[in-house]
């Protein structure tokens, strides 16, 4: 990140509410902890996901790619009594780490946490959603788009993250898997009757969709 880029940055966190102790915490304990602390939301786009949960006020949110949790707790922190949130994760070293912050935020009982693969825990899942946010492994972008939309209730969303792949997307020498699935997938999305969407370029591009 460049001078004024971080300079940027932090003029927005000064600028908004900060984040609570917990996920401070947890940001901390991420970069300390990880191989790759930046694939955490953070600040600004944790209070962002806190506002749209406000706003949507869903009954039940599906998240892939839990990571440390942070994103879980955001979107947990402003979900309604009895709404719940079901967060799933590949990795499973990291399921103690991220029920260790669940429970310190008071949050567990609104938070599932499902360890395993997205691409065969979605399809089990015996629940309609009416908020999903996607942030797995960017070459699977195509195939949760697939898996997820059936489970999305009409009127309902769908947030995915890094659609912007760090710029990657609008290089045409870039042909890695990862920035050839999230084009398919931006690209999918687009053309997809079913949907209305917009890409917004916050921090790596965030792409709404609205089920019809
Ligand atoms: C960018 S991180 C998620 C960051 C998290 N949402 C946050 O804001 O802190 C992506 C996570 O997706 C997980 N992941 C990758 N493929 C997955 C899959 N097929 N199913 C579930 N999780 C997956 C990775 O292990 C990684 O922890």
């Amino acid at each position: 990140m460049s001078t004024k880029e971080q300079d940027l940055e932090a003029y927005l966190s000064a600028n908004s509410k900060p984040e609570s102790q917990v996920l401070y915490e947890l940001a901390r304990y991420t970069n300390l902890n990880t191989f790759n602390p930046r694939m955490v939301s953070g600040h600004i786009q944790g209070k962002l996901f806190e506002m749209i949960v406000h706003m949507v006020n869903p009954k039940r949110v599906l998240e892939i790619g839990t990571f440390t949790g942070y994103s879980a707790i955001c979107i947990a922190s402003a979900l309604s009594d009895n709404a719940i949130l079901d967060t799933i994760e590949v990795n499973d070293e990291l399921e103690d780490t991220a029920r260790t912050f669940f429970d310190k935020s008071g949050l567990s009982s609104k938070i599932n946490l499902h360890i395993g693969s997205a691409l065969e825990i979605v399809p089990k899942l015996p629940f309609t959603y009416q908020l999903a946010y996607i942030d797995g492994d960017k070459r699977e972008y195509p195939n949760y788009f697939n898996l997820v939309l059936p489970k999305v209730e009409p009127g309902g969303f769908i947030i995915a993250d890094n659609v912007l792949w760090n710029g990657k997307v609008t290089d045409k020498n870039c042909n890695d898997l990862h920035t050839k699935a999230i084009n398919e997938f931006n690209q999918m999305v687009t053309t997809d009757t079913r949907v209305d969407n917009v890409l917004l370029p916050i921090r790596d591009g965030l792409m709404l969709i609205r089920k019809l």
